[in-house]
């Protein structure tokens, strides 16, 4: 009999070994003209060769020869766990295993006695576990809703989760999609202080430190916007109660025009309030699209927690289904606000914004909201109009600018970002805007992260 998959019917010692895993699709050559495997069934263009390749090179399938993969071959159930088992680095647990049909020593008995132990896949009422019976891909979808926390994923042609046949170009695919949507999932939240971007949960790239736009209006809010993008600042915050969403878009556009800034290069965040705004969601979220008037809205929050603000936050979904806004989030949440609130909705907010500064620092707060695998943003980074001055004259911050050679508003952004918090500092002045650019040339230790952290007095700069 042919060695239909290397696991069916072939010794361990004929199955490859696990070769060190790469990230997903790093397998992909980089010239579409040439294979990316060697076997002879698998073209170039096909849709499951780079699903493939990435099985291939990470050791979780083989070819049935050297020379062929058989994409259209059927699974049996030894070999679906046995896939899974590589993709998952091979566990070796200890766990009584006794199926009639799987003798120690087989090349597939540590996969069914790691399925077992898992859960993923139990054995039959006789005793057996099924081995050479077949995959459906209705089967496939309930294994990997106990592996992975959800059915296949991805667009997998002639994969729709009936009673059909899994295909092994079809297993490759879904395995290689799991592995590229974990790797996605590592990546939220984390700071790419290189890129100075983080991933948010929606997919989307944000920048890490921004310009706020709270009572800037007219010229000086344009100005303030167009200076900010011309130091290199690609994260704008504005709402629709600042009352300047048309002079940012103004600003923003005019950016754009004149200094070749593209689109999608700008990340723009705005709010609807509480009260009327969130009681007409749809209009209000529509109004605040065209006052800004730049196409699509980056991230879009509720701006305080209101009696409709599960209602206005549903309507922000429709946005996001239509591709008018790509993140949507919240702010002046805090814990006992979002345990309410998380269970109405559909998407998870991307992003928090809330009060952060060295007097009122909510660090109980924000460790809560980042393992929700949301972003924190803090406004009032500086303390809010009003209050500059104490935290900027602050000894102890100071002190630790005097050591760096860099300014307190310095000091206190990096903080904010080495705590994991995204900053937005308000500022009409092109030297502050620039200045509070320069955060990334220098860290913070320890020593000095807890001097700033014994600063915390809890005390708010604003009721909400
Ligand atoms: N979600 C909410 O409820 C909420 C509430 C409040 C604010 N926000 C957002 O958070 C943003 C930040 O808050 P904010 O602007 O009110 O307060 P902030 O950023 O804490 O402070 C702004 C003040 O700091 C000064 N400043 C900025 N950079 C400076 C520097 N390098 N050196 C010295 N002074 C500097 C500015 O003066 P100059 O103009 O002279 O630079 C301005 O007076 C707002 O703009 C808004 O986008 C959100």
């Amino acid at each position: 009999m042919a060695c239909l998959l290397t696991m069916t019917s072939c010794s361990a010692a004929e199955v490859p070994a696990a070769g060190s895993r790469t990230n997903p699709g790093s397998a992909k050559l980089t010239s579409e003209s040439q294979p990316m495997t060697a076997f002879a069934d698998v073209p170039a263009d096909a849709w499951y060769a780079e699903a493939v390749a990435y099985c291939q090179q990470n050791g979780i399938m083989s070819g049935t020869t050297d020379t062929t993969f058989a994409p259209e071959a059927t699974l049996t159930r030894a070999m679906l766990v046995t896939i899974l088992w590589r993709q998952a680095e091979k566990p070796v647990v200890n766990y009584l295993m006794q199926f009639s049909d799987v003798p120690e020593g087989q090349w597939h008995s540590e996969a069914v006695r790691w399925a077992a132990s898992e859960k993923l896949m139990a054995g039959y009422g006789d005793g057996r576990f099924g081995i050479n019976d077949p995959i459906t891909q209705e089967q496939l979808n309930l294994i990997f809703q106990r592996y992975t926390g959800q059915p296949v994923t991805g667009d997998i042609p002639g994969f729709d989760g009936s009673s059909k046949p899994v295909t092994r170009a079809q297993a490759a695919m879904a395995v290689m999609n799991f592995a590229q949507l974990s790797t996605e999932k590592k990546e939220i939240g984390m700071f790419n202080f290189e890129a100075k971007t983080v991933m948010l949960n929606s997919g989307y790239v944000m920048p890490l430190n921004g310009l706020g736009t709270y009572s800037l209006h007219g010229e000086i809010c344009i100005n303030s916007v167009k200076s900010a993008l011309a130091s290199g600042v690609r994260l704008i915050d504005t709402a629709s109660a600042y009352g300047n969403e048309e002079e940012v878009g103004q600003a923003i556009r005019e950016a754009m025009e004149e200094f070749g800034i593209q689109r999608e290069e700008i990340f723009v965040t705005t709010k609807i309030y509480p009260g009327s705004e969130m009681a007409n969601p749809e209009r209000s979220i529509q109004a605040c699209l065209d006052r800004l008037d730049i196409g699509y809205v980056d991230l879009m929050l509720l701006h305080h927690p209101d009696r409709n603000d599960v209602k206005a936050y549903q309507a922000m979904e429709k946005f996001v289904e239509e591709g008018k806004i790509r993140s949507i989030g919240l702010s002046n949440w805090y814990v006992k606000e979002l345990e309410e609130f998380l269970p109405q909705v559909t998407i998870t907010p991307a992003l928090v914004q809330n009060e952060i500064h060295p007097y009122y620092q909510e660090n109980d707060v924000i460790p809560y909201i980042q393992d929700l695998g949301i972003v924190v943003q803090g406004w009032y980074p500086l303390g809010g109009r009003g209050h500059t001055a104490e935290l900027l004259g602050d000894e102890v911050i100071s002190g630790i600018a005097k050591a760096h050679g860099v300014s307190s508003a310095q000091v206190i952004l990096r903080w904010n970002l080495q705590k994991g918090v995204v900053v937005i500092p308000g500022s009409s002045n092109p030297d502050h805007i620039e200045e509070n650019t320069e955060i990334y040339d220098f860290a913070l230790t320890n020593a000095e992260m807890d001097q700033i952290n014994a600063l915390d007095r809890g005390e708010k700069h604003d009721w909400y």
